[in-house]
């Protein structure tokens, strides 16, 4: 069998983007959490790629540091002036010159490609075509590229602006996304001119070039939703519904129950195993895994953190980095946990927050417990043992360790450690003075009397 092909991805991501109207790069917005850079990127890895070159404008360090820690194998070059696609791909030159195999071009701001119409395109240069373009039906084809065809073979993409009335007629769009056998590519790139409206230098002309050479182009299709780019915010918006949907789907196949689907939000990288049951109004922030039977309830807040089976959350709870629930634990209503163990079958219930600690298994936590964890200059870790049973409304100022077996008292203010099975009382004495209430009512009456007279 002959050895598959290798494929070099170029992602196209040096524009401005002015209509988001945006400090950050158009790339670097995100959809679930990731840049849209970095879903591209994901879905070309998934597609077999085994090396990416990101294009990128002059004045993007930012955009650099993302690409590199997405994959740090992937090169950056820069597009020094943005002439158009053509003249972007060209900046990558030395990622494809003397390369053997598939180039794939995609753009950085078109997010929702499945690595599936990747391959599909891979698939037509494997059957002979030099070039392979990815096409759509749009519902309203103003702006995009035309395809031009003759029978199944591409002839020529005409850019909206160039396009004669007849052309413009035309539905079959680009969805900018191209697959080059690379020996044809750096010829191809030399023909292209910009003796167009725009004077840029369209890749798109790469096809009328190919036509000429008498090489074969030919086009794959994808569902609209799936190359729809992003322009502005309210684009952005349009992609980041199609994810989440894309997302509940998944995870609801995947065996979880979700309650209303369409008031959860996930996150890229959200691992939700099946029997995970959700209730309305959850978002998941990056970096959530939840583990099986476990129930997250109606308006929870979860990131950077792992629920084990079984354990429960919520109502109204709020898991931040570092939160580590373990096996059949119980996190209640109005509860904060930060950078906190809280080991098998214990108890937060209500009203809590603890942060940089570690909780026991079995150990149940009162109402209004809070760790003291800063002093306004640096963060104290407060340690609870096992099968302890602190009182509510409780104030734990760390550093501090309590040992395994311990009862704290309710409104306790506690500062220095407890051995294990002590209990721990710190809160001022009671005093019950036997019948005193009556003379301090008469006593009160009488002054009151005095002043409305
Ligand atoms: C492009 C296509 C058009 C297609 C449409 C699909 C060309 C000439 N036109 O048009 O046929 O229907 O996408 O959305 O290719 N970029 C650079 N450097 C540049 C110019 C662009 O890196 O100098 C990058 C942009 O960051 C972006 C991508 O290339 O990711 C596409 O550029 P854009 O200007 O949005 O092209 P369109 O006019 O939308
Ligand atoms: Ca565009």
């Amino acid at each position: 069998m002959a050895q598959k092909p290798h494929c070099l991805a170029v992602v196209l991501a040096a524009g401005l983007g002015t209509r988001m109207k945006s400090e950050l790069p158009k790339v670097l917005h995100e959809i679930g959490g990731l840049p849209l850079v970095g879903h591209v990127m994901q879905a070309v890895n998934a597609a077999g790629a085994d090396r990416t070159a990101v294009v990128v404008g002059p004045d993007m360090p930012q955009l650099e540091a993302v690409v590199a820690q997405m994959d740090h194998a992937a090169s950056t070059y820069v597009q020094v002036n943005r002439q158009g696609t053509a003249d972007a791909l060209r900046a990558a030159e030395p990622a494809f010159s003397g390369f053997q195999g598939d180039v794939l071009v995609v753009f950085g701001d078109t997010p929702l490609v499945q690595a599936q119409s990747f391959a599909l395109l891979r698939e037509k240069l494997s059957q002979g075509a030099a070039l392979a373009v990815l096409g759509f039906e749009a519902k309203d084809p103003t702006g995009y590229g035309r395809l031009l065809m003759q029978g199944d073979e591409l002839v020529a993409i005409r850019e909206h602006k160039d396009a004669s009335e007849a052309e413009r007629q035309v539905t079959l769009c680009n969805a900018g996304i191209m697959a080059f056998k690379a020996e044809h590519l750096q010829k191809l790139l030399a023909m292209i001119t910009n003796d167009n409206a725009n004077e840029e230098f369209y890749l798109t002309d790469a096809v009328e070039h190919a036509v000429n050479l008498g090489l074969s182009v030919v086009v794959a299709t994808a569902p609209e939703e799936e190359v729809q780019g992003i322009n502005n915010r309210a684009q952005l918006a349009a992609c980041e519904a199609v994810f989440q949907t894309r997302k509940r789907t998944a995870a609801m196949l995947g065996g979880v129950t979700l309650q209303a689907p369409e008031t959860v939000y996930f996150s890229y990288d959200t691992q939700l195993a099946p029997d995970v049951l959700v209730e309305p109004n959850v978002v998941f922030g990056p970096a959530v895994e939840v583990a099986s039977g476990a129930s997250i309830r109606a308006f929870s807040h979860l990131e950077h953190c792992n629920v084990a089976a079984q354990a429960t959350i919520g109502p109204y709870a709020r898991l931040r980095p570092g939160a580590n629930i373990g096996e059949g634990a119980r996190i209640g209503n109005f509860v904060e946990i930060k950078n906190a163990e809280i080991a098998q079958g214990a108890k937060v219930n209500h009203l809590s927050y603890i942060g940089d600690a570690s909780i026991g298994s079995k150990t149940n936590i009162g109402a209004g417990t809070i760790t003291c964890n800063y002093d306004g200059y640096l963060k104290h870790k407060t340690q609870i043992g096992e099968n302890c049973f602190i009182g509510s409304n409780s104030i734990l100022v760390a550093p501090l360790s309590i040992g395994d077996g311990v009862t704290s008292a309710a409104g306790s203010t506690l500062t220095r450690n407890v051995p294990q099975d002590a209990l721990a009382i710190a809160r001022p004495q009671q005093e019950n003075k036997e019948g005193a209430a009556p003379r301090i009512r008469a006593r009160l009456e009488a002054k009151k009397r005095a002043k409305t007279k």
